[in-house]
């Protein structure tokens, strides 16, 4: 089969495309370096085509659709606290750009076109866990682009015939995700602070909480959406169904890393929710989904990867490899 991977060079998108190329498949890249990294395809470089372009445009999304089977759409601005500050970027992209993947995989006839969407769309909300079926009521930007994203597959899978899966992620995290933004994800952060031997930043008390997915969980999951028949139109929860406190996630790191990892606490960011677990029965139920990898293997996982990664800043840090 020919996939298509929009935002395939990053921390998601090239563990996906590895797991595709394992599998024996045929992949296309398509992405434009904003975030995504050559480095994360470096061990499929020579099996995949590889288009250097912007899902902003629509010629490029075109010719990446083309001979398309599954469009896997990845790429995004990934960044709650980015939307707060550039929503009109966030917006450009994650709206106009997935209307233009949505168009050239409607010409291209693909058989499905699976998105990439996000917890976020349920905003806060009291009730936990979240269920596919409650409102949605994004409280940043960023969710909101989510949102629209997949109401306009829904909508293109009605008025087109498109079919399409949306796929919620929870907190992916794991190997290749960039810690070195201010926009990162929070244990790619906390990980980088630990090996630069400063304090992790905590936005808040600590006791917000998140259902941490490990990107194996995930690669699944979004595999799974392209391959099950007749779910199309429906949005799946991607998470594990579990969920731990950033202060929990502080506690198992100083176990894992061997040295006590000592926050600095900062006021909480705006735009933020303050809980997130999933309900996965759907997902369980329908995609067959049963995560594999849990939280704190992850982060064992995750831990290894980053020490050898960004060894070369933890030099001058001793005790922590
Ligand atoms: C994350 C994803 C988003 C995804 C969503 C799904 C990233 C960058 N964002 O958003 O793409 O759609 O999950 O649920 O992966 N925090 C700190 N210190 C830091 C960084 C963050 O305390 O250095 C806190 C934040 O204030 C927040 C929590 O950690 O309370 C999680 O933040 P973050 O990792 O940015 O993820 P989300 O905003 O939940």
């Amino acid at each position: 089969m020919n996939y298509l991977v929009t935002g395939g060079a990053g921390f998601i998108g090239s563990n996906i495309v590895d797991e595709l190329v394992r599998r024996g498949h045929r992949v296309t890249v398509l992405d434009d370096f904003s975030s995504g990294k050559e480095e994360n395809l470096a061990g499929v470089r020579d099996k995949i085509r590889l288009l250097r372009g912007s899902i902003c445009d629509l010629q490029a999304a075109q010719e990446a659709c083309r001979g398309a089977d599954y469009v896997l759409h990845l790429a995004a601005r990934t960044s709650v606290p980015r939307s707060v500050a550039e929503p009109l970027d966030t917006n450009r992209v994650n709206i106009d750009g997935t209307l233009n993947v949505l168009v050239a995989a409607r010409d291209a006839e693909v058989r499905r076109f699976v998105f990439a969407a996000s917890s976020s769309a349920y905003g806060e909300s009291e009730t936990l866990p979240k269920v596919e079926t409650m409102p949605s009521a994004p409280i940043s930007p960023y969710g909101v682009t989510k949102l629209v994203g997949e109401i306009y597959a829904q909508v293109f899978g009605r008025v087109y015939g498109l079919e399409n899966v949306s796929i919620r992620y929870f907190n992916v995290f794991g190997p290749r995700q960039d810690p070195t933004s201010q926009y990162s994800g929070v244990l790619s952060r906390f990980m980088l602070a630990v090996l630069q031997g400063v304090p992790p930043v905590v936005f808040g008390d600590g006791f917000q909480s998140r259902d941490f997915t490990y990107i194996d969980n995930v690669v699944d999951i979004t595999l799974r959406a392209c391959e099950v028949p007749s779910v199309p139109g429906k949005v799946f929860n991607g998470g594990t169904g579990e969920r731990t406190t950033l202060n929990d996630v502080l506690k198992l790191l100083s176990q894992i890393c061997g040295k006590q990892v000592v926050a600095k606490y900062d006021p909480p960011r705006t735009g933020d929710i303050l809980h997130s677990l999933a309900d996965i029965s759907s997902a369980r139920k329908l995609l067959g989904y049963n995560p594999r990898v849990n939280f704190e293997e992850g982060l064992r996982l995750t831990w290894d990867w980053y020490r050898h990664a960004y060894a070369s800043v933890s030099a001058s840090a001793p005790g922590t490899r």
